[in-house]
C-alpha cells in the first residue's frame, strides 16, 4: 500500500505541472460563454440538457465551479485522470474551449434533488459524517464548491459513490495536492453510502 500511494503522488504532481502551464495560458483572455454553449453540444448526449445528467455514472456539470471544470478537463487531457468516454472528447478541445466550457457550465442552474428523500435516516448519518470528516471546510457550507473544489450538492448519488471509491482505491488522484485521496482513504463503506445519499438530496 505505501508504494501505491507514493506512485499516486508522483502522477498527481506530473498532472499538476502539465495543468498549471495549460491553465496559465487559459487565463490570458476572457471566457466566451456563448462559444462555450456551442462547444457543449459535444457534451449534451452524456452530461444532459443544460448540464443535468440523466445517465448513471455520468456527473451533472451545471453549477460546477468554473475552475473545477477547467481543471478536470486539463487532467483528462494530461492523462492524470482517465476515463474511456472522456478521452476522445478532450482530444477535440483546445485551451480556449476549456476556458469557455468552464464559464458556460458554471453559469447554468445547479441540479436539484430529482426525488424527495426516501431515506431521511441515511441522510442524517451522512450529515453527521460530513461534519465529522469536515467536508464543508473545503466544499463550502452549502456544498456548492469553490474554485478547484467540486460542487457536491445535488450531484447524482451513484456518481458520488463512484467518485469516493475511485479516490479511495487510487484510480483517481485528484488535484495535485491529492486532498481527496487523503480524505477518502479512511472512509468506511457505510460512511460513503450515507454521505452520497445526504449530498445528492441537498
Ligand atoms: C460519451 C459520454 C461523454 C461525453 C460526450 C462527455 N463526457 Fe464528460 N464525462 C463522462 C463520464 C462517464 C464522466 C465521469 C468520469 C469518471 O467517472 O471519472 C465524465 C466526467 C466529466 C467531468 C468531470 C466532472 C466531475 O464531476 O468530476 C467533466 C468536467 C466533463 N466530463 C466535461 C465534459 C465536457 C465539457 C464535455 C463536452 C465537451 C463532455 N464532458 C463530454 C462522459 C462523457
Ligand atoms: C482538503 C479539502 C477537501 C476536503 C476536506 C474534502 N474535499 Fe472533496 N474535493 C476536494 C477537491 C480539491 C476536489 C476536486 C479534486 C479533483 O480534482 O479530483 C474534491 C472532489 C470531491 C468529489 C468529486 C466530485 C466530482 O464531481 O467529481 C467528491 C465526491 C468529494 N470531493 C467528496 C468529499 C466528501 C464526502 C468529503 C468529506 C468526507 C470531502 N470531499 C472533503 C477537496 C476536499
Amino acid at each position: 500500500m505505501p508504494i501505491m500511494r507514493h506512485q499516486i503522488g508522483i502522477n498527481a504532481l506530473l498532472g499538476l505541472a502539465l495543468g498549471l502551464s495549460a491553465l496559465a495560458s487559459l487565463s490570458a483572455r476572457a471566457a466566451d460563454i456563448a462559444a462555450g454553449k456551442e462547444k457543449a453540444e459535444l457534451c449534451v448526449g452524456c452530461h444532459g440538457e443544460a448540464g443535468i445528467s440523466q445517465t448513471e455514472n455520468i456527473p451533472s456539470l451545471a453549477g460546477e465551479p468554473d475552475q473545477f471544470v477547467q481543471w478536470q478537463l486539463v487532467f483528462f487531457r494530461a492523462g492524470s485522470r482517465r476515463n474511456e468516454q472522456m478521452q476522445p472528447i478532450v482530444e477535440q478541445i483546445n485551451n480556449d474551449d476549456i476556458r469557455n466550457l468552464g464559464a458556460y457550465f458554471a453559469s447554468l442552474t445547479p441540479p436539484r434533488a430529482s426525488a424527495p428523500d426516501d431515506n431521511p435516516d441515511l441522510s442524517k448519518k451522512g450529515a453527521q459524517a460530513a461534519v465529522g470528516r469536515r467536508c464543508a471546510s473545503c466544499h463550502t457550507d452549502s456544498f456548492a464548491g469553490t474554485k478547484a473544489v467540486a460542487r457536491l450538492a445535488g450531484q447524482r448519488e451513484e456518481y458520488l459513490i463512484k467518485a469516493l471509491h475511485d479516490y479511495k482505491s487510487g484510480v483517481r488522484s485528484g488535484g495535485g495536492m491529492a486532498a481527496m485521496a487523503e480524505v477518502a482513504y479512511p472512509l468506511s463503506e457505510e460512511e460513503i453510502t450515507a454521505l452520497a445519499h445526504y449530498l445528492a438530496h441537498l
